[in-house]
Formats: structure tokens, sequence, C-alpha cells
């Protein structure tokens, strides 16, 4: 019988993280003041993170210890399993060798979870009691909620209002490991406050719940602000998914040649394909796939500019893919990718050519998902299914050319939550919506008269 899982003992848990920064061609440029136009220092952050977070945000080591207390709580659900999905391949009539890695075992249901918990644990270390954040999908707000309840921290989110409404039951998951929770835009904040006066019917967006979450964090000396993707820090913790995945495909006998993973800030991608792209760097031959949805196509049409992370302008300018801090992408169902901007260690690796970014119609990757949970069982995160569709087509090229490939992609969480999406997708209900380029030279108006990058 051939084999369908690659697991790793707990021993074999990578004890460091990788940091891509150390081996990049072009280094990545400097996150600016947007008062001074001055790159910003460890003490223009410090009201909002842990030092700690602000030296891994900046080291350019390649190599970052895990401490063990770390790991102690990783070993809840890691290393994770890697699989061949051959009923997929049999399903799809492709002569491609297909991979996953599966984050969706971890008790939250995702990848977050391996940075919140880092998070959470510096951030106590250095004595904070509280961390506010914002959630999208809702994924990360029940991670960092798991995380502060096995850290003995509070916790606020604020969610992203349309998940709210659609997925009532990541609000009660999150209340069950006792953080507190909000729609978002809120009353709670005076950013939150001066957009529902504007647009009281608002579905509200990434940027803005970040801008409540940020200036939650700012107004109180005993909370950190804590962000789930896009900052350096936290593709970093990502890496431990790669490191393992490296293992687990030598112990398959095979290496891939394309890697592919769904980018909303980047995180989980990041944590799959930079291990990879250390040794593209290294002179390895492999194709590295982003994918994103046609409504938020940050990397595929957004301009590579300085831009805020939130829409009221509270963070550092970053040097990022942007569609502008107050593009508010169509409500589709898969909500943590509706994010204007993306990761800069991401951004500046496409500049560079060594990854390379595509953008789906949400009823062609909800048509991927059904295939894959008909084939391989489990039901994916919407999010995740991007990387199923991107996969496919990938084998589909494959075919065609007369080639083999062997593909590994992320699937980045599972979908128990999204079942009203999935609902939407079967009664005939799902828009699809490519970003209309009218809305998008308005929203790119946004950044004029901020800095360019070099
Ligand atoms: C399952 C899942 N995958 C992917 C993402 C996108 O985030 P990132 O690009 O940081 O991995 C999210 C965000 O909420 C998610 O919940």
């Amino acid at each position: 019988m051939e084999q369908t899982k690659y697991l790793l003992d707990e021993s074999q848990l990578p004890r460091r993280w990788y940091n891509i920064r150390a081996d990049m061609p072009s280094p990545p440029q400097p996150v600016l003041h947007p008062g001074t136009g001055e790159p910003v220092g460890p003490d223009d952050l410090a009201p909002l993170f842990p030092m700690e977070l602000i030296m891994q945000e900046v080291s350019e080591e390649p190599e970052v210890a895990i401490p063990e207390e770390i790991l102690d709580i990783y070993t809840l659900w890691r290393p994770t399993p890697l699989y061949r999905a051959r009923r997929l391949e049999q399903a799809a009539g492709t002569r491609s060798r297909i991979f996953y890695k599966y984050e969706g075992v971890s008790p939250p249901g995702s990848h977050k979870p391996n940075t919140a918990v880092a998070q959470a644990f510096y951030n106590k270390r250095e004595g904070r009691t509280r961390l506010s954040t914002e959630t999208g999908a809702g994924q990360w707000g029940s991670a960092l909620a798991f995380a502060c309840k096995l850290l003995g921290l509070e916790c606020k989110v604020y969610m992203v209002r349309i998940s709210y409404d659609q997925k009532p039951f990541r609000r009660s998951m999150i209340q069950t490991w006792g953080a507190e929770i909000v729609p978002s835009p809120s009353e709670d904040t005076q950013c939150g406050r001066a957009i529902l006066e504007e647009f009281p019917d608002t579905p509200g967006s990434l940027g803005i719940a970040i801008s409540e979450a940020v200036e939650d964090a700012a107004g109180r000396d005993d909370t950190s602000y804590s962000l789930g993707s896009v900052l350096n820090h936290v593709l970093l913790h990502q890496t431990i998914i790669g490191q393992e995945a490296l293992a687990q495909m030598e112990m398959a006998g095979v290496f891939p040649d394309v890697v592919v993973g769904c980018v909303g800030g980047g995180s989980n991608f990041a944590g799959l394909a930079f291990p990879f792209v250390r040794e593209k760097i290294a002179g390895r031959d492999i194709d590295v796939l982003a994918c994103e949805p046609a409504a938020c196509p940050t990397l595929t049409r957004g301009l590579f500019a300085y831009d805020f992370g939130d829409t009221s302008k509270l963070t550092p300018l970053v040097p990022m893919h942007t569609l502008g801090h107050d593009f508010v992408p169509a409500p589709i169902h898969a909500g943590g990718l509706r994010y204007h901007g993306v990761a800069p260690l991401i951004s500046q690796l496409v500049q560079d050519d060594l990854i390379r970014a595509e953008a789906y119609l949400q009823s062609d990757v909800f048509a991927a998902a059904v295939l894959f949970a008909s084939s391989e069982g489990i039901i994916p995160a919407p999010e995740s299914a991007h990387a199923i569709y991107g996969t496919l087509e990938c084998a589909r090229k494959a075919d065609e050319a007369g080639e083999q490939r062997t593909i590994l992609f992320n699937l980045s969480g599972h979908g128990h939550f999204d079942m009203a999406a999935y609902d939407n997708y079967f009664a005939g209900k799902l828009e699809d919506v490519a970003l209309d380029e009218a809305e998008m030279e308005r929203a790119l108006h946004a950044i004029e008269g901020l800095p360019v990058p070099a």
C-alpha cells in the first residue's frame, strides 16, 4: 500500500524559526514614521509591542530559537501532518503528484496559533496582561483567544462586521476561550465611532478593525496590540510549517516543483514557502505561487508603494503591494483574504521575481473546495481553498504541457465554521466579483503624496 500521511514525531519538532531577511537578495525597505518620513525605531513601536517582538521584526539572524514554553504548547497539535492527495489527483485526472500540509489540526482550526502562542508568550514575559486585536474570518481572533487563555492574559477582539454576522459560532468559540468580542466598526473606539457615523451600513474591513485594535492598545499601559499577519515577526513564527514540510517531503522521497499558498496578509503562505524560497535563493528551481481573490487582488494588481496598514492611518508606513488603505473589499466569503495590503517581505520577494501571484473568482474556488472535500474528506476554509484551486490549475497546465509536477500546498485551515458560505455556493448565490478598475483607481488616490519605495 502506498503511503498517505507523512508524520513527524514530537522530538522532531523544529526548534528554531527561519528568518528569510538574512537571505533576501534585496533587503526589505524600512517601515517609515508617517510624521517624519524617517525609519521607525524600537521606541516608536514600544507602546504597541513587547521589545522581544520588535527585535525579531528587525533581526538579521537567519534563525531564532523557539523558547521551550512555546514548544511545549506547540506539541498540543504539532508537528502537523503532510498528506499525499492521491484521491484528489485521481478526481482531477492529473499526472502530477499533489501533497498538502494540514494546519487545520490546531485547536482553533488553522495555522494562526503558531504566532498567537508566541506573541502571547513574549507579551506575558514582558509584563503585559491584556492583548487587543482584529479578526477577519475569525480564525485569528480564535487563535489569539486560545493562546491568551492558555497563558493567562485578557484578550479583546474587534471582528469585521460582515464576518461577525456570517459566522456566529466563531464568536462563540472566541467567548469560550474567555475573550471579549465586538463587531467592527464598534462604538468602543474613536475611529470606530467616526466610521459608523459616516458609513452606518459598512460591512467593515480588516483595515478598520486594525485601527480599532491599535487605538485600544495605544490608550492603555496594560495592553499590547497583536497582529495575525503581515509583520516580519508573524511570518517568522509561521516558518515552523515549511521546516516540518521540508522534512516530511524528504520522508516521501520527493522535492516540490511548485509550492502554493493563499495570501491574505501572507502569513500561512510565507510559513510554508519561506523555507523553500531559501532553497530557491540557494539555486534550486521551484515555482512559488501566491493565490489571492480577484475581489482583493493585492499582489496581482496593487501598487508596490508605501501605505498605512490600517484605514485610520494609525500605523507606520509600510512598503508593500497595496490597493489603498481605505479600500473596502467586496464581502466575499474568504474573510481572511480581504486585506488591502500584504506582508512587506512577500512584496519584496515578488518584486525580485522569487514569488509569483494569481487571482481567482470565488465560484471557481468553491468548486475546487467541494472537489477536495469529496476526494480527501477535509472541508477546507474558503481562504485555503484558493490554494487548492491554484494547485489544480498548476496540475491542469502541467497535464496540457505533457509534464508531471510535484506540487505542495498549504491547507491553512478547516471550514467547519464556514458552512453558511458553502450553503450560499450550493444555492447559486455566490457573486463573482473581480475588482473594478474605476474603484481601484479611486482607492489608490488615498496613497498619493506618501513616500515612494526606492
Ligand atoms: C484559514 C485561513 N487561511 C488563510 C488566512 C489568510 O491569512 P494569512 O495570509 O495571514 O495566512 C486566514 C486569515 O484569517 C485564514 O483564516
